[in-house]
């Protein structure tokens, strides 16, 4: 099948084609653009793997609105190899008493969302709301309320647009999902 890939040492083969995906963001878009008017939202996102969903999300934002990216010190989504959160780093903005909205690729256990929201709270912003692309309600592990979600997606492991396999794949238009063999 031509919609199977090989990244590395694995195949790959098309989840969410970019189609679906853009029509998504179009329907998160109109729903922050609708809840958020006049609150002067600060967008953050999360590097590496929300850069792209970012990019597309903010350019459907039609209210006045700030964006600045973020990171957590380890690569991996905020956990480092043995599973510990890593250190926020590159928020220079005050964010007290303002309308947050994290924007993140994926939240697949919730913790380095959690990790984020201690982190952002405290700023003490008026509120904080969380914008993922994608979720995996199987694999939640922690209490979350996720205020704007894209897709619920099964367990398997996933890349392209943004998320990686071990670094490769952020370039990829769609979605695709791990192929067992
Ligand atoms: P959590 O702390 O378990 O929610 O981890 C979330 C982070 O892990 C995300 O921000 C991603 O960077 C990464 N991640 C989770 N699931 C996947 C996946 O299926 N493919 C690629 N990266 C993933
Ligand atoms: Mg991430």
């Amino acid at each position: 099948m031509s919609s199977t890939i090989t990244v590395k040492d694995k195949k790959f083969a098309v989840s969410i084609p970019a189609k679906e995906i853009q029509s998504t963001i179009d329907r998160m878009g109109a729903e922050i653009n609708r809840d958020l008017e006049g609150k002067d939202p600060l967008f953050i996102s999360v590097l590496n793997g929300a850069f792209i969903f970012a990019a597309d999300l903010m350019r459907r934002i039609t209210i006045p609105c700030q964006i600045s990216f973020i990171k957590f010190a380890s690569y991996h989504g905020g956990l480092d190899s043995t599973g510990k959160v890593t250190d926020l780093i590159g928020l220079q903005e005050n964010i007290e008493g303002r309308t947050v909205v994290i924007v993140e690729d994926i939240v697949d256990t919730g913790r380095s969302m959690v990790h984020l929201l201690e982190a952002l709270n405290a700023g003490h912003p008026k509120e904080i709301l969380i914008a993922p692309l994608l979720m995996k309600p199987d694999k939640l592990e922690v209490d979350l309320k996720l205020d704007y979600i894209g897709l619920r997606i099964p367990n398997d492991f996933i890349l392209g647009y943004g998320l990686d396999y071990d670094g490769y794949g952020r370039n990829l238009k769609d979605i695709y999902t791990l192929v067992e063999e």
